[in-house]
């Protein structure tokens, strides 16, 4: 297709004059291919962050570990504490369990291989074979999607518009500089063809932009509406003995929260709630029920308290008073409500106890 060799080659050229200059990369046209090891431990790094917050830990990590072997060869709590401030720490887990296959048996050279490693996803994979070894992978990240459905004036709403953008990507993948195509595209993304606001004066691709021909740019991609996420409710159970321990349970392994330790308590669905007390007592309904977000819901839990001198109950069991971090989120909030309660109550108890005694 001439209209794609065209804007190959624009983009091409744009790139030999604007490249972004970052550490990870060799500039353009410098006729050696990038280190696999840099390549890789930066697009792990650059999932979910921004390149501006990534330069220094990338320098750092390098400085410290300069090649896969001595990552792999790093004890795990150096590692994530040098991680620290970049988040998500499955992906430093995954980073280091990553490390240790390939310095065994060095980084695989194609996509297919590459995808097999942890925590390298269908993107990150493209991106090093294309990046690292110029094999002519198809990468479509997030700013590739845009660049994509403005260049092609795609109007489908993401996420059903996907393929077709990916479809679009492949055909302007080149057998050549795939992999300064791939990042000419990134940096185009993050500086011309930018969100809302498109800088499309400056763009090499103005010309073969199909949005821009038909004034739709800006409003590319479309996206549908979020959809109003449900509420769940639930109820839960905190019950404190005058020992100080508390009634926990830990949480199926599978399922929302699995494995971890929380309040004893209904499941948290969209209808009323129905669960019996763990143990007959006279539980005190919090006034105002705790709310959660979670991704796919909000959550709104209906907590009883009671203190029991003792109880036998048929649901989790007194544990001393566990650590902060020890709990989810939303455990932790029910807890520290249904602890407060408690306090206050203690509190007026011993008041009206003095009192008594003082009018003696
Ligand atoms: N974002 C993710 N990977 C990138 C890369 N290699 N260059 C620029 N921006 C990026």
């Amino acid at each position: 297709m001439r209209k794609a060799a065209e804007i190959r080659s624009k983009l091409l050229q744009w790139y030999d004059a604007n490249a972004r200059e970052l550490p990870w990369r060799v500039p353009p046209n410098a006729r050696r291919r990038a280190n696999p090891y840099h390549v890789w431990l930066s697009e792990i790094m650059l999932q979910q962050t921004t390149v501006t917050a990534v330069k220094p830990y990338f320098e750092a990590f390098t400085k410290r570990w300069p090649n896969v072997a001595a990552l792999a060869a790093a004890k795990d709590e150096d590692v994530l504490a040098a991680w620290a401030g970049l988040g998500y720490y499955a992906r430093a887990r995954n980073l280091l369990k990553c490390a240790r296959v390939v310095a065994k048996s060095g980084f695989p050279e194609d996509e297919a291989s590459l995808l097999a490693l942890p925590g390298v996803g269908p993107y990150t994979a493209a991106a090093i074979a294309a990046i690292a070894y110029g094999e002519a992978a198809v990468v479509v990240d997030g700013n590739i999607e845009r660049v994509m459905a403005r260049l092609f004036d795609e109007r489908v709403a993401l996420p059903a518009v996907k393929p077709k953008l990916k479809v679009r990507a492949a055909e302007l993948t080149p057998q050549n500089r795939a992999g300064d195509h791939a990042q000419a595209l990134m940096d185009l993304g993050a500086t011309i063809c930018i969100p809302k606001a498109p800088r499309c004066a400056g763009c090499p691709l103005l010309e073969a932009c199909a949005a821009f021909k038909a004034g739709t740019a800006a409003e590319l991609p479309k996206r549908l509406p979020k959809k109003p996420k449900p509420t769940r409710r639930g109820i839960a159970y905190f019950a404190r003995r005058p020992d100080g321990h508390v009634l926990l349970e830990t949480r199926p392994p599978k399922g929302l929260l699995g494995g971890m330790l929380g309040l004893v308590g209904s499941e948290w669905a969209e209808g009323a709630p129905v669960f019996d007390p763990p143990f007959a007592a006279s539980w005190q309904q919090k006034d105002e029920d705790i709310t959660h977000v979670f991704t796919h819901f909000n959550l709104l839990l209906t907590l009883y308290v009671a203190e029991p001198m003792v109880a036998n109950p048929r649901a989790g069991s007194f544990v001393s008073a566990p650590a902060a971090d020890d709990l989810p989120s939303i455990m932790r909030k029910a807890y520290e409500a249904g602890f407060l309660i408690c306090n206050i109550d203690h509190t007026a108890a011993l008041g009206q106890y003095s009192e008594k005694q003082d009018e003696k």
